[in-house]
């Protein structure tokens, strides 16, 4: 492939000469489009597990082992959870050192080797790295609780029901935690889901993708009885991308407020959350973000409704209603108890309780990377990594009992900018198990949805082109066995 500087085809995100190009489908061709990387030295920043940590029986390697030659698994499962930033361990350990030495004066005195300011700042350290990860101003972001949670907290602020506009319109198959925290949201107001909850369903179940005419008809039929909407930004099942900046622009023409669950979106996408002119978002650090499992969420109030001088319709108030703790308080006048609450501006006036240093840390670490790496080349390497995968998908030659008959369908769109890292396979019945367990004893983590979807997510902070052309090897070889042996 010698040095030549690929152009972009900005519908497939795919250097232009993939597509005529035979030799794409070659190891060395993949080990090219590394060597031209501009992010490739940050997969040195990350622990992946090595084939042989993942078929041990226990955590601890034999002795003498070595993680950094053994041979690494292909881990394409940040969706679900990111892999291990080196750092982590430093800022922990500083962490643990800083309240070991300094007991409850760490919460105020900063120290000259410190990662994190003082413990009672750790939330503005995370808000400052994690904004422009959403394209949020810092006062827009607060690293707090669990998205979950999150999800509820901000409902109790957003969703305010009345007579005549109560509804709250989701995707059908939104996942399950959004769909109970919208459905007793509902009941906590007295109201019937059977009657409030709107659900956006699939046109047909072969393609489970919804299209923004789809979803803005269902805006507009039921424009006069919404309150709210919430949708995801990027789907977790088929990895569908909304175009959040129409369908928000469109909510707002009906009136409608509209919240954004980024979990599938931060860290995968460059979102710009504060220009679409979002009223809110959640997500979790723990998939693209790479915080560790159950890793301190996030949310975003758009700087509109985080005023706290403007007078309300309902209240005396001067700023938005919500469920509010002492984290919320003006930080100046924190601590003299007065009881009289006084939210800080923006999403950090959101805040209840004091953040889990610990958990703070490891956002904190692992969003530094992002940080240097910058969304913007995270996006446009992922465009071109997950378009290569795809190319290998559906391009490469299978046997002719599958060519004829093809194992397994694409179910994410195939527009890049409808989507972010995952594509989403439908196999054909039978074959996942097979499938599943040829890809475990080749060393692939990728992630499933019975009874037939596998979820496959190389992200670009760590994951290479080569493995990429690896994992099709493996999966293709996966789907021609597990063909053959249905077939006798
Ligand atoms: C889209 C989406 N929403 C909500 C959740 C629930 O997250 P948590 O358990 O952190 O509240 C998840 C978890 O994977 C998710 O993918």
């Amino acid at each position: 492939m010698g040095s030549r500087q690929h152009g972009q085809d900005p519908k497939h995100g795919l250097p232009l000469s993939y597509r005529d190009d035979v030799s794409a489908y070659t190891r060395e061709y993949a080990e090219a489009l590394d060597s031209q990387d501009p992010l490739r030295l940050f997969r040195d920043e990350f622990i992946i597990p090595t084939k042989k940590d993942l078929k041990r029986k226990v955590l601890a390697r034999d002795e003498g082992e070595d993680e950094s030659s053994a041979p690494k698994c292909i881990y394409f499962c940040g969706n679900s959870l990111g892999v291990q930033p080196r750092s982590i361990q430093q800022y922990i350990e500083r962490y643990l050192r800083t309240w070991a030495t300094k007991g409850v004066t760490g919460h105020f005195v900063p120290h000259e080797d410190q990662l994190l300011p003082p413990f009672v700042d750790v939330d503005t350290a995370g808000a400052k790295l994690m904004a422009p990860v959403v394209g949020a101003l810092q006062s827009e972001v607060a690293v707090m609780g669990t998205l979950t949670g999150n999800l509820h907290f901000l409902m109790a602020s957003f969703y305010r029901p009345t007579k005549e506009k109560y509804r709250i319109v989701l995707e059908g198959k939104a996942f399950p935690s959004d769909h109970y925290a919208v459905e007793s949201q509902i009941r906590h107001h007295n109201l019937t889901p059977d009657d409030a909850m709107v659900l956006i369903e699939p046109e047909s179940t072969d393609s489970p993708i919804l299209t923004t005419e789809q979803i803005l008809k269902v805006i507009d039929d039921n424009a006069s009885s919404t309150a709210l909407i919430l949708l995801s930004a990027i789907q977790f099942y088929t990895g569908q991308y909304f175009d959040i900046e129409q369908i928000t622009a469109h909510a707002h023409s009906k009136g409608i407020l509209i919240g954004w669950d980024c979990a599938h979106a931060a860290g995968n996408v460059d979102l710009r959350l504060h220009d679409w002119n979002v009223d809110f978002a959640a997500w979790c650090s723990y998939k693209y973000l790479n915080s560790g499992p159950g890793g301190m969420a996030a949310l975003f109030v758009h700087e509109r409704h985080g005023r706290v001088d403007e007078k309300q319709a309902d209240s005396d108030d001067t700023f938005r209603p919500r469920f509010s703790g002492w984290w919320g308080h003006d930080s100046k006048t924190r601590f003299n108890m007065e009881n009289k609450f006084t939210p800080q501006p923006g999403a950090a006036g959101f805040q209840l309780s004091n953040p889990s240093v610990l958990d703070m840390n490891a956002v904190v670490a692992s969003l530094e990377i992002f940080d240097r790496a910058s969304m913007a080349a995270i996006r446009q390497k992922s465009l071109s990594l997950t378009g290569y995968l795809e190319h290998l998908l559906l391009t490469s030659p299978l046997d002719a009992a599958a060519e004829d008959n093809k194992p397994f369908t694409l179910i994410t769109p195939s527009n890049p900018h409808e989507r972010g890292a995952q594509l989403s396979l439908r196999l054909q019945r039978g074959l996942l198990d097979s499938v599943l367990s040829h890809l475990e004893e080749n060393g692939v983590v990728i992630d499933e949805r019975k009874p037939d979807v596998v979820r496959v997510a190389p992200t670009a902070l760590y994951n290479t082109y080569a493995e990429v052309w690896e994992f099709c090897q493996i999966f293709l070889e996966a789907c021609r066995l597990a063909v053959r042996s249905r077939g006798v």
